[in-house]
């Protein structure tokens, strides 16, 4: 069975795992790079790292569309019940908390971010998420700076890390490359840079550099692009 990550733009990824659509900060309708919009995708689950706009914006409308469950900490939890997504579909969490999924395991890992909500709701603490994907784990960083305990994360074995390099309101290319040094994961896809001027970032210049200092195999994607795990 096969684990297929596609990146829709910014920091929206679709994971298909075993046949279960996992939908991560979807930010689709107006995202300049997304290859497509909020009511064309597919989603059992939807992942939220942290309540900004650029993550949340199409959550509520793909979750009650498609019925999908929805897994954020709990302030924005509390936040979709209010924007109509259904009780049973929120699986509120917090940090360094856990869950047991259809798809497998996810942890909420820190971010050093904040977290308000577009309406400006409180939306808790960023996060990020560690997936067990039945065999496969993927370390998805959220917005976040770089922090020492990426060493810890590390440590689980990753096959998968997928870091934000837009620098500016994330890391950058450089504190990345610390980041991954960490991490030590099998392969590392950017994300979080070319939607906009202030974010713009050379990934193939990226990618040379995670090459000649790490370990791990830089995998840079085009919107609407997949990688087979
Ligand atoms: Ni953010
Ligand atoms: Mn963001």
């Amino acid at each position: 069975m096969s684990t297929e990550l596609t990146w829709l733009g910014h920091s929206c990824f679709a994971i298909c795992t075993e046949g279960c659509n996992l939908l991560v900060d979807p930010f689709l309708d107006d995202s300049p790079t997304a290859p497509l919009k909020a009511d064309e995708i597919a989603a059992d689950f939807v992942l939220l790292t942290h309540g900004h706009f650029d993550h949340v914006a199409d959550a509520a409308a793909i979750a009650t569309r498609t019925g999908a469950t929805v897994v954020a900490n709990f302030e924005i939890g509390e936040w979709l019940k209010g924007q109509g997504v259904a009780e049973e579909n929120v699986v509120a969490m917090n940090t360094g908390g856990s869950a047991e999924l259809a798809f497998g395991r996810a942890k909420m890992t820190l971010a050093h971010h904040s977290s308000g909500l577009p309406d400006g709701s409180y939306g808790g603490s960023a996060g990020g998420y560690i997936l067990d994907l039945k065999g496969k784990r993927v370390y998805l960083a959220g917005d976040t700076s770089l922090f020492l305990d990426m060493k810890l994360y590390g440590m689980t074995g990753l096959d998968l890390a997928v870091l934000p390099i837009g620098d500016l309101f994330t890391m950058g290319p450089d504190d990345s490359i610390e980041a991954i040094k960490m991490l030590n994961p099998r392969q590392v896809v950017p994300c979080h840079y070319g939607t906009w001027p202030p974010i713009s970032q050379d990934a193939s210049a990226w990618a040379d550099r995670v090459r000649s200092h790490t370990a791990a195999e830089p995998v840079v994607l085009a919107p609407g692009e997949k990688l087979r795990l």
